[in-house]
Parts: C-alpha cells; structure tokens; sequence
C-alpha cells in the first residue's frame, strides 16, 4: 500500500517536473544571461528612436513567426537548398522588415551573454514586447524559454498568414487555427494602431469598398492612384507611432485602410469589442498585453528541441 503510494507520488512529481520543463517562464534566463533582457531593450530603443516606424514592423515580426509551424524564428531563416524562406511568402514578400535589427539584437545579446544562449524566437518576443512599450503601449511580462527552428515552411506561411482581403467568419477561422478566439483577433488587431501600409495592399478597398467613410476614400486615394504607386503608404490610423486607441476610433468611423481592420466593426459579433476598446484603452491594454502572451504560446519548441541559433538567419 506505502509502495503504491509512493509510487502514484512519485509519478505525480515526475509528469509534473516533465510538464514544467516544457513550459516558458518569465524568468528562463535569470541564471543563464540576466543581461539579455536590458540589452535587447536597448537596441530596440535606439531602432525605435531612429525610426518610429520600426517599433511597428518588430511587433509584425512576432506575429508572422508565431503563425507559421508556432513562435520558433522560422522567420528569420534565409532560404536553403532544403527549404525557401518564409521571407518570400505572400503576406511577407515586400512587406516585413526588421531583419537587420534583430540581427543587431542578436549580436549585442551573445555580447553581453558572451554566447548565445538567447534565441532567436525568443528575441522576437521581446522586441515586440519593448517595441509596444515604445510606442507608448502597455507591457506585460514575456514568456521565455523557447528555441529555435532548423526548418522554415514558405508554403504554409502561404497558407496561415491572414489576408487584408478577409471577411469576418475568415478572420475568426484563421485565429481559431492557431488557438485564438474572437476576443484575441480584435485585441491583436489593434497592432494596427501603430505601423503603416502599402497601397497595393489597401487600394481595391478605398477605390470599391461600399462600408468606407467617403472623404476617407478621397483622402487615401490622393496618394493611392488606380495605377501605379504601388509601394506609397498610408498609416492604419492617424497617430501610427502612438499605441493609442485610434485605430478603433478609426472603425467606428468607418476608416478603417484593410478590408480586414473594417471587418471588425461591420455589423457583426466584433463591433461591440470594437467599441469598447475604442472608449476604454485600459481595456485594449489588457486584453492585448493577455493575446500577446497567448499568441507567444503558439507551439513553442521547448527543452531538447530545436537549437538556439548563433545566426537568426541560418541553422546552426
Ligand atoms: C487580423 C489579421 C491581420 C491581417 C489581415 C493583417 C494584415 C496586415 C497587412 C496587409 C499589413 C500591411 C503590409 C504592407 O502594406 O506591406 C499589416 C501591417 C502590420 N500589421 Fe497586421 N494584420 C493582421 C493582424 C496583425 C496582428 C495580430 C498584429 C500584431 C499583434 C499586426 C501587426 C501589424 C503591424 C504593426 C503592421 C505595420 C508594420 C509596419 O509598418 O512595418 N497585424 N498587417
Ligand atoms: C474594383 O473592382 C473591380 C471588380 O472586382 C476590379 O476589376 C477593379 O480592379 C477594382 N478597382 C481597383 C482600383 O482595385
């Protein structure tokens, strides 16, 4: 009976330190490199200092790697004879950018750690983290602990990432593949509070769209031409290098610039959320810092999995 006991508590401890190894934790580096967090703020500051609107394409970065086979750098893989990078899929080709300031992370960090232990998915999380925090935002603690990828997957970024041209029901589908409820999509979609767009990504919407505010079209089409023009761009939101509420100001107003930012707030389940968030930023605050750590727990490579990369870009 003892025996029996101390075995099933014994069983206990093992499943329960077997569970806790392949969870993140906010502190996974605090014995390793308690260096690593200040320092990647640092760089982060200064790309954000030089150019505001890298706070922005930092947050995109997360976003897009936690998409695509969970948070674990694939993103940042240049391509190999074995695979193409994730770089040239349809939501990312022309589009992302970055990759040289997480580069400049990444060597500043395996300075001041004096190796690299951090990884690079890891790097991301923080990034945009700090980036949000930049801009104005709300933090959050950032789970750490994951490792990263030897392999990228360009098709299936092909296939996951959401497009500007999604209806609600798509966009809820989309999120609900990667775990993510209605509440999520809305609350991670006022990352576009902050960042700009390309006219040919929002062009189709302000020349044919019928649920758009009129002197909006006008004002977006003056530097978006039927033709041509492709690569201009125009802010999501009047104040894009503020985490602020306007974006969901914006939708009520029926000014939002994708197809997907209006879907949000065009008679459907989402325009209640829509509208709190608008009038209430401690609201958006919360549930946004609560997706983020959510979204940075999108299958996560933990443990003996995976590598940490000495160069974001390529396997070791
Ligand atoms: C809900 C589905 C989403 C769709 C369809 C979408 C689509 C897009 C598109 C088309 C762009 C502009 C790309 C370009 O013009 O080159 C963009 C930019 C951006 N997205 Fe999203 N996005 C979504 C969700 C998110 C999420 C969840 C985040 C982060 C939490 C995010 C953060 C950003 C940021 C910050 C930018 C601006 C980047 C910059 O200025 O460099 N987006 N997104
Ligand atoms: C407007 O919609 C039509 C029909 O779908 C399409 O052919 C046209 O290219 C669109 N206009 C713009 C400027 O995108």
């Amino acid at each position: 009976m003892a025996s029996r006991t101390s075995f099933l508590f014994l069983a206990f401890v093992w499943l329960a330190l077997a569970t806790t190894a392949l969870s993140l934790t906010p502190n996974f580096y605090d014995k390793i490199c308690p260096q690593d967090l200040p320092a990647i703020r640092k760089v982060v500051q200064a790309a954000v200092h030089k150019e505001r609107r890298m706070g922005a394409s930092l947050l995109r970065l997360h976003f897009h790697d936690c998409f695509v086979q969970g948070c674990d750098g694939s993103l940042l893989l240049d391509s190999t004879s074995s695979f193409e990078t994730e770089k040239n899929a349809r939501g990312n080709l022309n589009s992302v950018r970055g990759f040289e300031v997480v580069d400049q992370i990444k060597a500043e960090v395996d300075r001041v750690c004096g190796r690299p232990v951090v990884s690079c998915a890891d790097i991301l999380a923080v990034a945009a983290r700090d980036s949000v925090v930049a801009l104005g935002g709300p933090t959050w603690k950032v789970l750490l602990g994951r490792r990263d990828s030897t392999t990228a997957n360009r098709a299936l970024a092909d296939t996951v990432l959401p497009s500007a041209a999604m209806d609600l029901p798509a966009l809820i589908e989309n999120f609900k593949n990667q775990g993510l409820n209605e509440r999520d999509l809305v609350a991670l979609s006022g990352g576009h509070t902050i960042g700009l767009s390309q006219c040919a990504i929002f062009r189709n919407r302000i020349y044919n769209a019928t649920n758009i505010d009129p002197a909006f079209a006008k004002e977006r089409r003056a530097t978006c031409p039927p033709a041509g023009g492709n690569t201009n761009l125009a802010p999501f939101d009047p104040t894009p290098a503020r985490f602020d509420t306007a974006y969901f100001q914006s939708l009520l107003k029926q000014r939002g610039l994708l197809t997907s930012d209006q879907a949000l707030f065009n008679g459907g389940s989402t325009d209640k959320l829509v509208k709190t968030y608008s009038s209430n930023p401690k609201a958006f605050w919360d549930d946004f810092a609560k997706s983020m750590i959510k979204m940075g727990n999108i299958k996560p490579l933990t443990g003996k999995q995976g590598q940490i990369r000495v160069n974001c870009r390529k396997a070791n």
